[in-house]
């Protein structure tokens, strides 16, 4: 294949950026053609294509969000809107996508292919960790070191206080952002959807370490885990400490990428490139991923199907050395 796009959708992730940079200079090393996609889906189906150089990906490494910005689009869930799509793809002449996002963005990817045969290759970015078949997303690591450092700097000011902190972080249904950044931080407590605990025990570990002495402790809550309002409240009530919320939000999403990330980035998109150049049928119809920091390769179905990663050995070290 020799003219590819290549998108930004759903959320953003830190790295993006350094993963377009990839692919395009990749891919003009290898005599390809590179179209810039805009505003992900929505510019597929609206046109905004624009062919891409050397240049137009300079300076660009080191900047979170996405150059070639971002959107969840409703009409691309449509056999309408992706109809619209695979026609622009002729029109402009782009024959295989490069599509980084989630799930969502991988599942309009898969669809985009069962009814009009459209090949891609889906890169996953997003901060939230939440694809099982590889074990970083792009963005992830990025993520989790912004919930870092807001973690030191409320231990200071909650240890100064003799307070406790809810820290509340994104990932959707996934708890990764929470357990990694609660297990690095050093967190008395970590709530994850993936694993239910007793709002008892949780006041009960509280007051265990009040007696030891300890009258801070930061909370790390993953946004699918509960709601913060109605945990601080009932801790408040049952413990009789005093609790503030910090709820992080898009400051999580933003930032400049890590080294993790950027050289991420760098493999994951040199991988798409090389899968849509070998494919002369125009029928590939991937994902890429890393597995023991091997780049892989899976059909978006099975990539799709994987079950949740666990990390039951992390909150197990989690438990022990946060106690
Ligand atoms: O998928 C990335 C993510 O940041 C999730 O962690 C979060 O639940 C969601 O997107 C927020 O979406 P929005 O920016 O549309 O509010």
């Amino acid at each position: 294949m020799k003219n590819i796009g290549v998108l930004t959708s759903g959320g953003d992730a830190p790295g993006m950026n350094a993963c377009v940079r990839a692919v395009v200079r990749y891919a003009l090393e290898k005599d390809m053609r590179v179209y810039g996609i805009y505003r992900g889906y929505e510019g597929l189906i609206g046109g905004d294509i624009k062919p891409l150089e050397r240049g137009s990906v300079s300076d660009i490494i080191q900047r979170g969000g996405t150059i070639l910005k971002t959107a969840r689009c409703k009409e691309f869930e449509t056999l309408a809107g992706m109809k619209k799509a695979a026609y622009n793809m002729k029109v402009f002449g782009v024959d295989g996508l490069v599509v980084i996002g989630g799930d969502g963005s991988f599942k309009g990817a898969k669809e985009l292919f069962d009814n009009f045969g459209v090949p891609s290759v889906g890169i996953p970015g997003t901060i939230d960790n939440d694809l099982a078949y590889t074990d970083y997303t792009l963005g992830f690591d990025t993520a989790v070191n912004t919930v870092l450092s807001a973690i030191n700097n409320l231990r200071d000011t909650m240890t100064s206080h003799d307070l406790a902190n809810i820290v509340e972080v994104m990932g959707r249904h996934c708890g990764d952002i929470a357990l990694f950044a609660g297990l690095a931080g050093g967190a008395e407590i970590i709530l994850i959807p993936e694993k239910k605990v007793d709002l008892e025990d949780i006041c009960e570990k509280i007051r265990e370490n009040r007696v030891k002495g300890k009258l801070s402790n930061i909370i790390v809550l993953a946004e699918g885990a509960g709601n913060a309002e109605e945990i601080q409240k009932t801790i408040e009530q049952e413990t009789g400490i005093q609790i503030r919320t910090t709820r992080l939000g898009h400051i999580q999403r933003g930032g400049t990428p890590s080294m993790a990330d950027r050289i991420l980035g760098a493999r994951l998109g040199v991988k798409a490139v090389d899968l849509l150049y070998e494919d002369h049928e125009k029928k590939v119809n991937k994902v890429v991923g890393i597995k023991n920091n091997k780049i892989v390769a899976e059909d978006y179905e099975t990539a799709l199907k994987a079950t949740s990663k666990g990390h039951e050995d992390l909150y197990t070290i989690a438990s022990i050395l946060c106690k």
